[in-house]
């Protein structure tokens, strides 16, 4: 376990990359899992509008709403320290226009205190990115699988599985860095396709079901600790903490029920 000392910037996750040290982000959504987190030393959290489908009960993340980003955000923040911390753009709060999307950042930074917001998408959000970089905001970018487009993909399904659809999310990676963002998370994408980016891109890769190859790896907090009822294939639970916890419960229901506690 290393808990950091420094906060973590963009600058650091940079000269990460450069310097070859692999990063950790975790996704968290409430304060007290934010100060786990951060004790278990992550460099990044990332609040994931996943917290539709792993906390809200919503099966996409298409219902998540910007006051609920900001309303998670804000208690992620207040848990934490020294993490950067990544607040995720819901569907509908930037694809409209890159002064939509500013309108959206500014909110999200001014009400949270966060270090940077996140929009899916590759060379069509390229402009947004920039707009959004050149007026002084952190910009995480998304690109693969991009679960705010699952109706369109028809599922939660690996994208770039053939030359073509893996050009197009090289020219997506390649877009999203030029633009001016950050670091991009790749989801879901074949190893080599992760590898052939990390190369190629001059900011970190983030992955998930993406390989070993990226610069930084993310997982959900649910399904790290084996909170979800399924985990995706890519996404490896290191504790049961769903059997622990009605275990728990059970314990104490049946300690209430028979008279020994309290
Ligand atoms: O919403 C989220 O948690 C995410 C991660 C899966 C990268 O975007």
């Amino acid at each position: 376990m290393t808990t950091l000392k420094k906060k973590v910037t963009a600058s650091t996750l940079l000269a990460d990359k450069q310097n070859g040290h692999t990063n950790v982000w975790l996704t968290a959504y409430d304060t007290t899992s934010a100060s786990l987190a951060e004790i278990a030393g992550v460099d990044v959290i990332l609040v994931g509008d996943s917290l539709g489908m792993v906390s809200l009960g919503f099966d996409s993340t298409i219902p998540v709403t910007l006051e609920s980003m900001i309303h998670h955000t804000a208690a992620v923040v207040r848990g934490s320290d020294k993490v950067w911390v990544v607040c995720d753009l819901p569907f509908g709060s930037y694809q409209q226009s890159p002064e939509q999307a500013f309108e959206s950042s500014a909110k999200v930074l001014q009400q949270t205190g966060c270090d940077a917001v996140k929009i899916e998408g590759g060379v069509h959000m390229a402009p947004t990115i920039k707009f959004l970089s050149e007026r002084g905001i952190a910009v995480v970018a998304h690109i693969g699988l991009t679960p705010q487009s699952v109706k369109k993909f028809g599922g939660f399904k690996k994208q770039g599985g053939n030359l073509e659809a893996a050009q197009i999310i090289l020219d997506d990676a390649q877009a999203v860095s030029d633009a001016g963002a950050i670091a991009v998370v790749l989801e879901c994408i074949p190893d080599d396709l992760a590898e052939k980016i990390t190369q190629a891109i001059a900011i970190p890769t983030v992955g998930i079901g993406a390989g070993k190859a990226c610069d930084a790896q993310v997982l959900v907090w649910h399904d790290l600790l084996g909170l979800s009822e399924k985990n995706p294939p890519f996404a490896p639970a290191y504790a049961q903490l769903r059997d622990t916890i009605t275990t728990a419960i059970g314990q104490w229901a049946d300690d209430v029920r028979s008279g020994k506690q309290p």
